[in-house]
């Protein structure tokens, strides 16, 4: 079964994915940043700390890394889905299982917040191994999805 959409449509909804998950690359990237300052605040002692406190880096690194949750989430399933719109299937290769791989990452890191709020040393180190991972994948999902927006030009 294949919807009923234009050609051209179902054309240019193939850029949708791509062009969103790079933006996610860069924010992740952002998100690891702030976070890496957060760990920076949480060991620093007297007047660095008082500064590093000002930055709000625990605030801040929350609400990216909930934005990212989202997206990252949405941007999957819409990846599959376009997939899915313009070929009728999915094709169980590396970018659909390191992707899957990818949320399955990033929703047990989200849910270890309130444990890392508590101040679990556990949770931390568990977020930050399931992180790094996480962007890992993420820059071979940009190789391999670069690859995969190449083979969609070379056939239009
Ligand atoms: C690229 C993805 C991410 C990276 C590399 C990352 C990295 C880090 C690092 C290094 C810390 C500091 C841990 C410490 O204090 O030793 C941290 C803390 C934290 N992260 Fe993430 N994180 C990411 C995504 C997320 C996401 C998706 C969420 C939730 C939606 C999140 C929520 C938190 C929270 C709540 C803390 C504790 C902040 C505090 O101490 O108040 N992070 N993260
Ligand atoms: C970073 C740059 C990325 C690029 C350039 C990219 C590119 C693509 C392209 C061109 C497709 C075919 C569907 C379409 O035309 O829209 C696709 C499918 C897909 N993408 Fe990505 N992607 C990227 C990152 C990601 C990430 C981070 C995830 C998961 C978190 C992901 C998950 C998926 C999934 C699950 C599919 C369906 C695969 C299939 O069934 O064959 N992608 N991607």
């Amino acid at each position: 079964m294949s919807l009923e959409l234009t050609p051209s449509i179902k054309y240019w909804l193939n850029f949708f994915h791509p062009v969103t998950m790079w933006a996610l690359l860069v924010l992740s990237i952002y998100a690891a940043y702030l976070g890496l300052q957060v760990q920076r605040t949480r060991n620093a002692q007297g007047e660095e700390k008082k500064e590093l406190i000002k930055g709000r880096y625990n605030v801040r690194h929350y609400q990216i890394g909930s934005i990212l949750l989202a997206f990252l989430v949405t941007g999957a399933i819409g990846g599959m889905a376009v997939t899915y719109i313009n070929n009728g299937k999915l094709f169980v290769g590396p970018h659909l299982l390191a992707g899957l791989g990818m949320v399955s990452l990033i929703a047990f890191s989200a849910a270890l917040s309130p444990y890392m709020q508590k101040g679990a040393n556990w949770a931390r180190a568990t977020h930050i191994l399931l992180n790094f991972t996480l962007l890992g994948l993420f820059a071979w999902q940009a190789v391999s999805g670069v690859q995969i927006v190449q083979k969609i030009l070379t056939k239009a």
